[in-house]
């Protein structure tokens, strides 16, 4: 319990309550556009474009409208949210873009929901199914799930701490049908994750490889962080709610001192105004872009935790959270629909550097997942949330 953050206004009853109140009115002011589409991975100059169910990333729009259908009740944002989770069963029915590991994030905001919200039977069919389809990327010699690219490509052979996201999914669906084998993977997916992302001081590889041959580990390197040796702010932030989600599902105690250096890593790097650059590397004074969606990433994190902790721990990880959400939405929410048809500006999804292997693409904008994050925290903040993941 190191950082502080003393002098911080938390966010207040009141803000959440409007933030949510312009989320809602921004998600039905946009929805005739993105009911048969969806919001794209990123903004364009502040505003989404409309595109088919492909990405990874499709599964954030329709948690959108669940949680603004949660706020608000408005039955035009479950009739919406309803045609896009029969749309997910016919991408997992027709392997539609679903060869890699982002199951859970595409199924567990859009299909789980769906079914925890209102008992959707097709969103159960289209969850399970897309667990299914993502334990058939579990490597048994690594004991892990192999993120992107064909199995049998020793290139390939590697897993990303973004996955910590996609595993509730495989606990869920245990849950549901009985059979072990989807919570057996999740189990070993963490041990294999945790005991290789995480470095000596507590940042985070963003992708760790293995040998193909012995699954023995082999060397950690980034995709969408600055550099090899840097923490890509993102993939801290999903280690902070990752590591929750690892302790909420498998109770091991251990997971919890993990939790509380990862997240002291990730706070002790943070700028002036709590809203991270997008790599750790960077803060106030360079001249970098932020990546906003990390922030309410990893505040969700911690109101996960919390619910763990004893009680002096959880409020200090409640206080915190509420201070980074407080800048997030003084600083960065949208609150004109003329400047964005989206919800938080200044989010990155990934910056080309001399020293990465990604594209560069959706930098300084709005972001699905930066969006839909916002509203997961401020949805915590206002009731005892029962979790899409
Ligand atoms: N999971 C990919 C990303 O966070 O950009």
């Amino acid at each position: 319990m190191g950082v502080k953050l003393e002098g911080y206004p938390g966010i207040t009853g009141e803000q959440i309550k409007d933030a949510l109140d312009f989320c809602n009115r921004q998600i039905l002011h946009v929805l005739p556009d993105f009911t048969d589409k969806f919001q794209q991975a990123y903004s364009e100059n502040g505003f989404y474009p409309p595109v088919e169910n492909r990405d990874w990333t499709t599964g954030f729009w329709t948690g959108e409208i669940w949680l603004a259908y949660e706020f608000s009740g408005d039955e035009r944002l479950k009739k919406a949210a309803e045609v896009q989770v029969h749309d997910f069963l016919e991408r997992i029915n027709n392997k539609i873009s679903v060869d890699h590991h982002d199951m859970g994030f595409l199924y567990s905001p859009s299909c789980v929901a769906a079914y925890k919200l209102t008992g959707n039977k097709e969103g159960r069919e289209a969850a399970v199914k897309a667990a299914e389809q993502l334990i058939s990327r579990y490597h048994p010699v690594g004991e892990f799930i192999q993120a992107w690219g064909a199995m049998d490509e020793p290139g390939n052979y590697r897993l990303i701490i973004d996955c910590l996201l996609n595993l509730p999914l495989l606990y869920w669906a245990s849950e549901e049908t009985g059979d072990e084998k989807y919570r057996d993977i999740a189990e070993k997916h963490i041990h294999t994750a945790v005991a290789n992302v995480i470095r000596e001081d507590y940042s985070t590889w963003h992708t760790f490889f293995f040998d193909m041959k012995t699954g023995a580990p082999d060397h950690g390197a980034t995709c969408q962080g600055y550099r090899d040796g840097s923490a890509w702010a993102r993939g801290q932030a999903w280690g902070v709610y990752g590591l929750a989600l690892a302790y909420k599902y498998t109770g091991r105690r251990e997971y919890i001192e993990l939790f509380r250096r990862v997240t002291e890593y990730f706070l002790e790097h943070l700028p002036k105004d709590l809203v991270p650059y997008w790599d750790l590397e960077f803060n106030d004074g360079d001249d970098q872009p932020r990546d906003s969606s990390s922030a309410s990433i990893a505040a969700c994190g911690m109101l996960e935790m919390s619910k763990y902790l004893g009680a002096g721990e959880a409020e200090y990880y409640r206080e915190i959270a509420s201070k980074i959400m407080r800048s997030v939405y003084d600083n960065y929410a949208v609150k004109d629909f003329e400047i964005s048809n989206g919800l938080v500006l200044h989010s990155t999804y990934s910056n080309h550097s001399p020293y990465n292997t990604c594209d560069h693409k959706g930098v300084d904008e709005c972001n699905a997942w930066g969006d839909y994050f916002y509203m997961e925290a401020l949805t915590r903040m206002s009731k005892d949330w029962v979790l899409y993941w």
